[in-house]
């Protein structure tokens, strides 16, 4: 599948939407499982190094179109900020004039992050309105979320349709993997699936099923298929 490497776009000076998927593992209020954040930070520092003005998107559980203040990004913003070594601002709105006169007073190198996405009933309707106002915020949309691609909300297929879309660095490194190992693989190949949410994943093995010689079902989701 052809697609744009952060390599081949010049940031300089642009306002850059950057999807991430800062669905972190949380207990009272602490981060227990930073991995998805040390895996996004080369394409923050890229972005950071070459100029850019990086708006961070992103959600965070499943409020639904509701205000959980449990599920603010605001502890996420700190912990980056932290992992980084550099500041992260954070912004209380995630659309709107607010929104809008952060982005616009952000310097070059700088790194504002949005509140939970999810916060807004547009996000998961994908609506047309709220992706456009999204990504009125930028110039270049960039998605290191391969977590949440498969998923047609307004921060990973809505915004495509206002802004050029880009890989971010870990979304390329996924993409080019799996090019390899299912459209072309040696055979004979295993597919080992793990994962809680089994409802979202059965297209996936259904697709799998075809290509590969031996599919291992792993993690939470195994229990439903002993079950089954
Ligand atoms: C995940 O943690 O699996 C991703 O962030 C996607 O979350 P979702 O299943 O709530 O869309």
């Amino acid at each position: 599948m052809p697609f744009t490497t952060l390599s081949a776009c010049d940031v300089q000076n642009k306002k850059v939407l950057l999807r991430l998927d800062l669905n972190v593992s949380m207990h009272d209020g602490r981060i227990t499982d930073t991995t998805r954040l040390e895996r996004v930070l080369p394409t923050i520092r890229h972005l950071q190094t070459n100029g850019a003005k990086t708006i961070i998107v992103s959600h965070f559980g499943r409020p639904d179109g509701t205000l959980v203040m449990e599920l603010s990004l605001k502890p996420v913003a700190e912990k980056l900020s932290e992992l980084l070594g550099s500041s992260v601002n954070f912004c209380s709105e995630t659309i709107g004039a607010v929104t809008q006169q952060a982005a616009e007073n952000m310097n070059k190198g700088e790194i504002l992050m949005l509140e939970n996405i999810r916060f807004y009933s547009g996000e998961q309707a994908n609506d047309k309105d709220f992706a456009k106002d999204l990504a009125g915020h930028a110039d270049i949309y960039v998605n290191d979320a391969f977590s949440c691609a498969h998923r047609a909300h307004a921060s990973t297929e809505g915004v495509t349709h206002f802004l050029s879309a880009v890989a971010g660095l870990s979304m390329q490194a996924e993409l080019t993997a799996l090019e390899k190992a299912v459209a072309n693989p040696a055979h004979p190949v295993m597919a080992i699936v793990g994962g809680a949410k089994v409802s979202t994943k059965v297209a996936v093995l259904e697709n799998l099923i075809e290509k590969m010689d031996v599919l291992v079902i792993g993690g939470g989701m195994a229990n439903t298929f002993l079950l089954a």
